[in-house]
């Protein structure tokens, strides 16, 4: 009788011990990111919005932004396009700065001496990330319409998936996937350059590949399936619907079949802003066809050939036989098919539609977007 009392009470003494220790460390946690311990906090002023139809859409670190990557020439942006057709989603143009101060961030990292000055400066993680993922988030927010779902498409940024889970813990990665020898074949005969990347030598870049995407990949399987999705090209080409429809649903957004027309948005408002200095514009500007597939068949030297599982291993990793050339892919979705005859029946239209596109007036297509007041 005695004992269970005693037990009671020590129990109840502990639970107090414990709850208030608790509020002590939460306490201390607020703390944390305004550094040594002060009775000033830093706040920031107010929450903020874009406008849309002059409705405010607040956009805030919890938001589910989107973001697609990948190697380049990999289909990124054919699966931003289809994305922008969708009326609530809006991804635009590459940024090309938000790889650029990942990677900033990563040389910080792996200088020992620079990483113990920052400390001692009182810039740690935590000050780091919220300035980081503030900057990324402006950006996102305002290089384009406003939109319900934001979306960013740099490629490289999937090298840092991680990372960009811990500033955004509710985002969403989409990793664009294609054989490497096509991938290769563009980037080499479309002359895209890339740190790293000797344009003249297919080995080289085959192996390139092979390690930007064992990375690229492991960083997906981090991140997880409920947040991550590998998509292959060569799948969202020969069957959009199918992948469309499961892309969206892993999105959790509704369905709408603007997005298996996204040629018929392009430059139109809540559409397709196109870019005219990137390297993939005069193909997204056609529905989704088959003409880049096999493009690649014949152009791989021999003695490269020869290595391919060796020089690139990912390719089996992935699922791609590194033998054949080329692989079966699977079949095509019948209206895609017809797509791409039309497209090969009807060359000089597509040719003229490009420089229209292309070489219109630097300034009539777009106005700048409309900006919320930062109160
Ligand atoms: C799909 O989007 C278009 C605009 O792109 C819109 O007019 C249409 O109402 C949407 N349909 C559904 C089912 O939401």
């Amino acid at each position: 009788m005695g004992i269970f009392k005693m037990r009671r009470m020590s129990g109840k003494f502990f639970t107090f011990i414990g709850v208030t220790f608790f509020i002590f460390l939460m306490f201390v946690y607020r703390n944390i990111p305004c550094g040594p311990s002060s009775k000033y906090l830093m706040v920031p002023k107010a929450d903020k919005v874009i406008y849309r139809d002059q409705q405010p859409i607040p956009y805030h670190r919890e938001m589910p932004l989107i973001f697609i990557g990948g190697m380049p020439r990999s289909g990124t942006t054919l699966m931003r396009a289809m994305l922008d057709a969708h009326p609530e989603v809006r991804c635009g143009e590459e940024t090309r700065l938000i790889p650029r101060v990942l990677g900033m961030r990563t040389n910080w990292e792996r200088s020992e001496i620079e990483k113990k000055r920052l400390i001692e400066a009182g810039i740690t993680d935590e000050v780091i990330d919220s300035a980081l993922s503030a900057f990324i988030l402006e950006i996102v927010a305002l290089h384009g319409e406003a939109a319900p779902h934001l979306c960013n498409k740099d490629p490289f940024t999937l090298k840092s998936s991680v990372y960009l889970k811990k500033l955004f813990p509710n985002a969403k990665f989409i990793f664009m996937i294609r054989d490497g020898r096509g991938t290769v074949h563009s980037i080499i005969s479309r002359k895209v350059t890339i740190t790293g990347f000797n344009l003249n030598d297919y080995r080289q870049c085959l192996t390139r590949w092979s390690t930007a995407m064992e990375m690229m990949y492991s960083q997906c399987l981090q991140v997880g399936a409920d947040q991550c999705m590998p998509v292959y090209y060569e799948q969202l080409v020969l069957q959009p619907e199918l992948w469309m429809r499961r892309i969206i649903k892993f999105l959790d957004i509704p369905w709408n079949s603007s997005v298996l027309h996204h040629e018929d948005f392009i430059e139109k408002p809540g559409g397709i802003s196109v870019s005219k200095t990137e390297k993939s514009s005069d193909q997204i500007i056609k529905p989704v066809n088959l003409e880049a597939l096999n493009k690649w068949v014949g152009h791989i030297p021999d003695d490269v050939r020869k290595d391919m599982a060796k020089i690139a291993p990912m390719l089996r990793t992935l699922g791609y036989d590194p033998e054949a050339n080329p692989p079966n892919y699977g079949k095509p979705d019948p209206k895609i098919a017809d797509n791409t005859l039309h497209i090969q029946q009807n060359v000089e239209f597509w040719k003229k539609r490009e420089e229209e596109l292309l070489k219109r007036d630097q300034n009539s297509h777009r106005g700048p977007p409309p900006v919320g007041p930062h109160i």
